[in-house]
């Protein structure tokens, strides 16, 4: 069963930005895009692990700070020629107010949803 947990407003993320909710075991980077959607992936960029917290948020993805790969919001996934992947959360609003699963999701799982 997923559980849900309030994390915070949206008004807590500045637009194309970020703010990190750290668990027992991993930091969640949840990121607000222009248009006010929001998506949470693990905040470990499947390079070498850069925080994608700190990236630029564009376009449905999210640019790694350290060496540009670019992010795919939606799935964790690295776009164009780069591969890997990072762990992808379930997050919605509800009014104002964000709630994030942390069951991860696979990008598979995410595609094959929509
Ligand atoms: S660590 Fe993210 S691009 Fe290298």
């Amino acid at each position: 069963m997923n559980s849900w947990f309030d994390v915070g407003s949206i008004s807590d993320i500045p637009r194309r930005g970020a703010r990190c909710v750290t668990t027992g075991t991993m930091t969640v980077a949840v990121f607000r895009t222009a248009d006010d959607k929001v998506f949470a992936l693990e905040d470990k960029c499947p390079h070498r692990k850069g925080p994608l917290s700190q990236g630029i948020v564009h376009d449905g993805c999210v640019t790694c700070p350290l060496h540009n790969w670019v992010i795919s919001l939606e799935t964790g996934r690295a776009q164009g020629a780069d591969e890997g992947e990072t762990l992808s959360f379930p997050v919605r609003l509800e009014g104002d107010r964000i709630l994030l699963s942390l069951m991860p999701q696979t990008a598979e799982a995410v595609i094959a949803a929509e």
